[in-house]
């Protein structure tokens, strides 16, 4: 062979090698499209998992919609429904990924269309391994057809898991997704459930919106099942890493279990109060057909709801823990101050935050409202504090006195 045409052969040969081999993007893949501006404040919806896990169809998720519109949530500011686990089925003979038929024989359009006809967003669940964790097919090596066909569903929202990964680099892995995302022609939330292992926080801010920080929670005040944890023992995971979170880029301590029946009235009020301290995107994951009054009251607390959703999106953190007593305290955009004081014992406890703490003087004089019994107290100085219920809390926003 010609020496030339020996040299050509054997670039293609390389180039044609090289193409094959496994994608070793962690080390060059850029995201040329900067993360779309679409999570300035943590998102809001409901999700499946926690309460149906792999029992979703196309009824359940319009009844919920129907509900999210109609029971005060929307007005809240709930937006995502978002279907996890189990909605899909296989992949055709091109690889585009199938939804059950039975459980959803309209379709994913169908379905994204009714979601958006009420005015809410619509997302799905995917995975970044070759199967997801209800081991249905998961996205490895099928990332920018899977992008391109949520876009063409009109996708709003992707969850993205990590089961059968094998040895594959977590932040490479979900920046591909990333990637085929932002090609994909919509803009669509991106939310990272790895599971806090590769430490998201510290790599995650240009690749997702929202990315969980533990493994799954339960719905119980504290405690650890195997794989699962308690509310509490999710809360102490969290407490560490509130420089990580800001906003477009969220902690997420994982998704509510208000409404579920496993804790107390008074537990789920500390629930919600910690989540909105830790600035956590507020995914609903109770059945919202079937609301009491005591879980709208809670889910749609619209003081509660204003310190998550804060714009100055800084997580809080625990300034002081003396056994069971905690204060929580989170700076908030107008200068104002949310505080939980956070009772994990058994037996009534008087609590109190000092001004000290906050960084005020102490002869400060400040309004507090009190942000479950709604009372303002006015030219408060030097602290604040009452009588805290065993596993419940007393929240308040604090402002300083001109
Ligand atoms: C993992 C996730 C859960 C849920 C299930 C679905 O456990 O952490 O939130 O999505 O998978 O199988």
């Amino acid at each position: 062979m010609h020496p030339l045409i020996q040299r050509i052969a054997h670039t293609l040969a390389l180039a044609s090698l090289l193409a094959a081999l496994p994608v070793h993007a962690h080390e060059t893949l850029k995201l040329d499209a900067p993360k779309p501006n679409i999570a300035p404040t943590p998102p809001m919806g409901w999700n499946s998992w926690n309460k149906f896990a792999c029992n979703v169809s196309e009824q359940l998720i319009r009844q919920q919609a129907d509900a999210m519109a109609a029971s005060g949530m929307k007005d809240a500011g709930y937006r995502y429904i978002v279907i996890d686990d189990c909605w899909q089925k296989s992949r055709d003979a091109d690889g585009n990924i199938q939804a059950d038929p039975e459980r959803f024989p309209s379709g994913i359009k169908a379905l994204a269309d009714y979601v958006h006809g009420k005015g809410l967003k619509f997302g799905l669940y995917s995975d970044a391994g070759s199967l997801t964790c209800g081991s249905r097919p998961g996205s490895a090596g099928h990332e920018f057809q899977d992008a391109r066909q949520y876009a063409r569903w009109g996708v709003d929202y992707l969850k993205y898991d990590w089961c059968y990964t094998g040895t594959r680099n977590a932040e490479a892995a979900y920046t591909i997704m990333a990637k085929a995302l932002r090609e994909s022609g919509r803009d669509i939330v991106f939310s990272l459930c790895e599971w806090g292992g590769s430490k998201p926080g510290r790599w995650a801010q240009t690749v997702g919106h929202l990315w969980r920080t533990t493994g799954d929670i339960y719905d119980a005040w504290e405690g650890k099942k195997g794989w699962s944890h308690g509310m509490l023992n999710i809360l102490d995971m969290n407490a560490e890493l509130a420089g990580e979170s800001a906003p477009n880029g969220w902690n997420d301590p994982d998704m509510l279990e208000v409404g579920n029946g496993g804790m107390t009235t008074t537990e789920y009020e500390s629930h919600f109060s910690l989540w909105a301290m830790l600035a956590a995107p507020l995914i609903a994951g109770n059945d919202l057909s079937k609301m009491d009054a005591d879980t709208v009251r809670i889910l749609t607390n619209k003081d509660v709801i204003a310190v998550d959703q804060d714009p100055l999106g800084k997580q809080g953190s625990r300034a002081l823990r003396e056994g069971d007593l905690e204060v929580w305290a989170r700076p908030l955009a107008d200068g104002e101050h949310a505080v939980v004081l956070l009772n994990r014992g058994k037996t009534p406890a008087n609590m109190k935050v000092d001004w000290e703490l906050l960084g005020l003087p102490n002869d400060q004089k400040a309004d507090v409202k009190d942000l479950w019994s709604k009372k303002v107290t006015k030219g408060v100085r030097g602290s604040y504090g009452g009588k805290v219920a065993p596993h419940g809390v007393i929240m308040v926003r604090i402002k300083a006195a001109p």
